[in-house]
């Protein structure tokens, strides 16, 4: 696979083209960012740490009939996916209270969510990534109503992997986004990436913190931790 132009810059990855227009190389590089931008840090070993974590939950899901993007691993930092028409739009299932629920609702952190709640966000860092809803989506044309439908639908069915697949190794799967595109057949499909940059994850026992909110709050051991997650899941980062 030959890698060619740069079509892409996020805030931690980057996207290229490659000789089939169907398939794009992600290079998960060492920028850690939160706050929508705003705080940004190079974290040595992210890049090479969030692309094997990303590949081994994308491989669970695809093994529990969930559709991804993802195809294989390249190198440390790169992976090869499948060309998406990206939905702007985040998906958000929260299991247990955290983050910017319990700023806007003013409920404590740490309650569980029964059932869990679901909140679509608009993928927009200029207006700090607004919280919308399923008629937002509909009325400015971001997404197809059945699409809307379909994200729901993929996004909890992701929660009943992973709750599963983390609590297994003794970790609480707290939040957590997803983004969506639509394959070239006109399927949704998972895209972006499952890293614990996009989501919270706890200790089961000591409810520390494993995930981003150790890069947002200061906490340090940022990459340490999601190193520590990703072997207690069988992972290798050698
Ligand atoms: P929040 O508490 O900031 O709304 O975030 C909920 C979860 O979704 C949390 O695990 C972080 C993740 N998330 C992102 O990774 N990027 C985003 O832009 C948003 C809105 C949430
Ligand atoms: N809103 C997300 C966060 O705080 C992503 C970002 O802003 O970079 O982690």
């Amino acid at each position: 696979m030959e890698k060619r132009k740069e079509l892409y810059q996020g805030k931690a990855k980057s996207v290229f083209t490659t000789d089939d227009p169907e398939t794009l190389i992600l290079f998960y590089r060492n920028d850690t960012s939160a706050f929508d931008g705003k705080k940004i840090e190079q974290l040595d070993r992210k890049g090479m740490v969030n692309n094997k974590f990303n590949a081994f939950i994308m491989e669970k899901l695809e093994a529990a009939g969930i559709a991804t993007h993802f195809k294989s691993l390249l190198s440390d930092q790169e992976s090869l996916v499948a060309r998406l028409d990206m939905i702007p739009v985040e998906c958000v299932v929260r299991n247990i209270s955290a983050g910017s629920i319990c700023r806007r609702l003013g409920v404590e952190e740490g309650l569980e969510l029964n059932p869990p709640t679901f909140e679509f966000f608009l993928k927009n860092d200029d207006l700090g990534d607004p919280m919308i809803n399923d008629y937002h989506i509909s009325s400015f044309g971001w997404a197809e109503p059945e699409h809307v439908e379909k994200m729901k639908a993929l996004t909890f069915a992701v929660n009943d992997v992973l709750k599963a697949l983390f609590l297994d190794s003794n970790i609480l799967l707290v939040d957590y986004k997803l983004e969506f595109g639509v394959a070239t057949g006109g399927e949704v499909v998972l895209g972006d990436e499952f890293t614990p940059d996009g989501c919270r994850l706890w200790d089961v026992d000591t409810r520390e913190k494993l995930d981003k909110d150790r890069f947002r709050q200061g906490l340090g051991d940022v990459v340490e931790s999601y190193e520590l997650v990703g072997r207690r899941l069988g992972l290798s980062f050698d």
